[in-house]
């Protein structure tokens, strides 16, 4: 089953041509990245027109790279939930255009539910259950991946996501927005015990996380700093705030498997694309006998193979939408448009 799918929930548009749930035969992305860069985050209004600009041209780029046409496509997917809702809408009508004039079925995917099927294109032989870690710009969750379908979530972040403390810190710290992978780069020369900062834990609630207090600690290292005219050291800061995160992340993670009884652990978003936080978790499964499982870069961020292979999944398990779909801002991963 040939799959045109689309990706437009934030500030990527993104899309690919996948067969069967589990095969890339096209995976075209644009990053906006760099206009968003100019206003430090971003920006939903130029995020939303940029999708309307290039969405028809990467669209018949993804098409040559498939070396299909339209005709062959056999269903078009679309990411509806969650993201900026302009963005998503542009995503979602673009969709429902060419499914209506294909008469092709049309499939609705939760974002969330594409990071977790990331991992099925990186491990063709990975199958449910395991256990998920989703660390994006806007989300931090542990999920129970009971079937492809079957997903709850186990555990969240009750403020900032770990990507969005990213990109607030390193905003501070005077680094180019995403922060994240520049920030990344910076600790690499840092001592990680250099400041102490807080790692949070939510009574009562194992799994879930919190970022905002870490974010907050960051931020008044900073200013006192630059009150008191004194230098810090911006590696060492850079890497023991990804030491806090990481601390954060990675044992809550291995304790969801350990007692939920899962050796497989699935690690997905733009986070899991950060140097420390992967090595941690490969030394934490080592450790532990576990299998880790973390997709290559390219998979970590949104793309549209991504949504693709999930669609696979939703349409055999009965999902498709109407022409009456809609996007929203946000949706819970187990609460499905049906
Ligand atoms: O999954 P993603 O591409 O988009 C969302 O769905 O949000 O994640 C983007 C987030 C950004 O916050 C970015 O700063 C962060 O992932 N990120 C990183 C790294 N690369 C990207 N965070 C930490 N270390 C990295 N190497």
């Amino acid at each position: 089953m040939l799959i045109f799918s689309i990706e437009t929930s934030c500030d990527e548009t993104a899309v690919a041509v996948t067969r069967n749930g589990r095969e890339v035969l096209a995976d075209e992305i644009c990053s906006q990245a760099d206009m968003h860069a100019l206003y430090g985050g971003v920006v939903p209004e130029l995020a939303s027109r940029n999708h309307i600009a290039v969405i028809g041209r990467l669209s018949d780029m993804a098409l040559r790279k498939a070396g299909i046409t339209k005709g062959d496509i056999d269903a078009v997917a679309v990411t509806y939930t969650p993201g900026l809702i302009g963005a998503l809408l542009v995503g979602v009508n673009f969709a429902k255009g060419l499914a209506l004039a294909l008469g092709v079925p049309l499939i609705p995917v939760h974002h969330i539910r594409g990071h977790i099927a990331a991992n099925y294109i990186a491990y063709p032989e990975l199958e449910p259950p395991f256990l998920a870690l989703i660390v994006s710009g806007g989300n931090s969750l542990i999920a129970d991946v009971r079937g492809y379908t079957d997903i709850r979530i186990i555990g969240s972040s009750r403020d900032d996501a770990a990507g969005e403390c990213f990109d607030k810190v390193a905003r501070v710290l005077g680094l180019p927005y995403p922060g994240g992978r520049p920030l990344d780069e910076l600790s690499r020369g840092g001592d990680d015990t250099a400041f102490r900062l807080p790692r949070a834990r939510i009574e009562g609630a194992p799994y879930d996380m919190s970022f905002s207090g870490l974010k907050t600690a960051v931020v008044n290292i900073v200013h006192n700093a630059g009150q008191k005219g004194e230098t810090l050291h911006l590696p060492s800061l850079a890497a023991s705030f990804t030491s806090a995160v990481s601390d954060t992340l990675v044992p809550r993670t291995m304790m969801a498997a350990r007692e939920l009884g899962y050796n497989k652990i699935a690690i997905a978003g733009g986070v899991a694309a950060n140097s420390r936080i992967r090595t941690d978790f490969i030394k934490a499964a080592a450790a532990e006998g576990k299998t880790l499982l973390i997709p290559p870069l390219s998979l970590c961020g949104d793309n549209g193979a991504m949504i693709g292979c999930q669609a696979y999944y939703e349409y055999l398990a009965g999902k498709s939408a109407g022409m009456d779909l809609n996007a929203y801002a946000t949706m819970d991963v187990d609460d499905l448009y049906a």
